[in-house]
């Protein structure tokens, strides 16, 4: 393992960089930002939103990368920061639940904003992760057993779709800001079929060959 993949290990680093989006939400505040203080609840909201989101897709390319670079030691190393990585989405989301609840100011008038679906995507998305969450601990892979588990987490994939629809149709983000954020998950998820294809194709012509006469 070399110098780097064995410093992406230490779990303080990666702790301290997950917490970097909540200290550096004091940067606008300390530089007077403008956008700030026109009205902080919106802005923090977004804020919280888009720190969870980064977050969603980073975690979310560990597993392509582990199947296009099956011998990386910088991947594993990522790989090993998978649950820690995968909380803090949780815990993001849920800040920027909070910050909304209040925004709105009661559970009616919250409720009401339900028929409107990027609201609908966000709380839908929101309950998965929750889910996902929750069942992210050793005592939960031992008591779903492991195929269970893995079919549960498979639900990260509606996450994606959700989040993506959830942003793309906010007016200020819309669907090409959205399509940069995404796009590397999307590539990495594309090359990941395409090899995951070229096997299954590489073994039925083994299968075939060796049932052909000879
Ligand atoms: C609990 C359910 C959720 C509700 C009620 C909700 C609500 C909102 C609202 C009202 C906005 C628009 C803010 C504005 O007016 O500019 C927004 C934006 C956003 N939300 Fe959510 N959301 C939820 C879940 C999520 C989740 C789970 C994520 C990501 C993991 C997320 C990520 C975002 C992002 C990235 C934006 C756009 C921020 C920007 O463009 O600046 N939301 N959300």
């Amino acid at each position: 393992m070399n110098r780097f993949a064995r410093f992406l290990r230490k779990r303080w680093f990666i702790y301290l960089l997950l917490c970097t989006p909540a200290f550096y939400v004091f940067v606008p505040i300390i530089q007077s930002d403008t956008e700030y203080f026109a009205d902080p609840a919106k802005y923090l909201l977004e804020y919280v939103g888009l720190a969870a989101t980064y977050l969603f897709v980073a975690v979310s390319t560990i597993t392509p990368l582990r199947r296009i670079f099956p011998k990386s030691s910088i991947v594993k190393s990522l790989a090993y920061h998978r649950r820690p990585i995968g909380v803090s989405v949780f815990i993001y989301a849920l800040l920027h639940f909070l910050i909304y609840y209040a925004y709105t100011g009661s559970w009616d008038a919250f409720v009401k904003d339900w028929d409107k679906l990027f609201i609908l995507s966000g709380i839908i998305g929101f309950a998965l992760l929750l889910l996902l969450a929750a069942t992210s601990n050793n005592w939960s892979v031992r008591k779903l057993g492991g195929k269970n588990w893995k079919r549960i987490h498979r639900l990260a994939y509606l996450v994606m779709l959700l989040l993506i629809y959830h942003q793309a149709t906010q007016e200020k983000t819309g669907y090409r800001e959205t399509a940069k954020v995404f796009a590397p998950l999307i590539l990495l998820q594309t090359v990941r079929i395409a090899i995951y294809g070229k096997g299954v194709l590489a073994k039925q012509s083994e299968i075939e060959e060796s049932n052909s006469p000879s």
